[in-house]
């Protein structure tokens, strides 16, 4: 009989041998005229099943709360200083995409790993935060640069709201808003920050909308699927920036002096 010789990839979300290219199994003309979403691409793509409406919007609102946040932050800034040293599109995005992690953007699967087992092993607030400050960690999804106790991200409560609205069960997000109660009596910028409520609501959603195994929850948070979402978001915005600064034709970037401190003594 016919022997299948061994191959050196396996490969299981995507398959274009056929009429037309298929996401988990699905053709791409069922998904466009079933007016898929970018939600439902996702959900294939990544999660390889169709998630509910419910879900897929969420998906949806993440990208969009996070795809900009002005010129100051990091990945914005990398991208237009590169963009004005005269690089292309790819160098000026990734340059911008590189400082996405754990103290910009990146912290939503650290986040939703340390709330889900300070949950899990019942930690109170306390027992959580002053553990984590006992191992020198600052806890992910907690604290931000700008936003504070009186100046809250708009972002954090548009997902909560629809997370209280329209999941299941929202206990893990719950459990983070008191992590933040706590934390706000340290400061007042150790706010629930997007990547905190992405991570705790990612959580909630994986474990309430009955589509997943708790095997398949527990390989979803430890891969780190979920800092996936801010680097797909942002990357729009990324590319905008490059776009803007390439149309005002904006010179090479220097930055002043004025504002360097030069000192051998540090
Ligand atoms: N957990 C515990 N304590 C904290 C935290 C935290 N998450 N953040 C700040 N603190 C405390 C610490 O005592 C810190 O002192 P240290 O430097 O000795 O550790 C002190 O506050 C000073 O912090 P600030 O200078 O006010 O914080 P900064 O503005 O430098 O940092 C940042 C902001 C990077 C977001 C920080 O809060 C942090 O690391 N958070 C955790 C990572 C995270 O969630 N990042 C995502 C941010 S949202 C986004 O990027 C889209
Ligand atoms: C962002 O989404 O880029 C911001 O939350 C980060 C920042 O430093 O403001």
């Amino acid at each position: 009989g016919k022997v299948r010789a061994p191959t050196h990839i396996v490969s299981t979300i995507c398959d274009d041998r056929g009429e037309e290219p298929t996401y988990a199994g699905v053709a791409m003309s069922y998904i466009i005229e079933s007016n898929y979403g970018i939600g439902d691409v996702i959900s294939l793509l990544w999660f390889k099943r169709s998630l509910p409406r419910y879900c897929t919007k969420f998906i949806e609102m993440c990208i969009m709360l996070c795809a900009d946040h002005g010129p100051c932050v990091s990945g914005a800034h990398n991208a237009i200083v590169t963009s004005r040293a005269g690089k292309d599109l790819v160098s000026s995005l990734v340059s911008g995409l590189l400082t996405i992690g754990p103290r910009f953007g990146g912290a939503i699967d650290d986040a939703a790993r340390y709330f889900k087992d300070a949950h899990d092993r019942g930690l109170s607030p306390y027992e959580f935060v002053e553990s984590m400050k006992k191992k020198g960690i600052r806890v992910p999804g907690i604290g931000h640069r700008i936003k504070s106790r009186d100046n809250r991200d708009k972002r954090v409560e548009l997902l909560q709201k629809y997370g209280r609205t329209h999941f299941p069960a929202v206990k893990y997000m719950e459990y983070a808003v008191t992590v933040e109660t706590y934390t706000l009596t340290k400061a007042n910028n150790l706010v629930m920050n997007v990547d905190g409520a992405i991570g705790s609501l990612f959580l909630d959603l994986l474990g309430s909308c009955a589509m997943f195994t708790q095997q398949e929850i527990d390989e979803i948070v430890e891969i780190g699927y979920l800092n996936g979402l801010f680097v797909l978001a942002r990357s729009i915005g990324l590319i905008g920036h490059t776009f803007d600064q390439k149309r005002l034709k904006q010179p090479l970037y220097r930055h002043p002096w004025e504002d360097v401190l030069y000192t051998k003594y540090s």
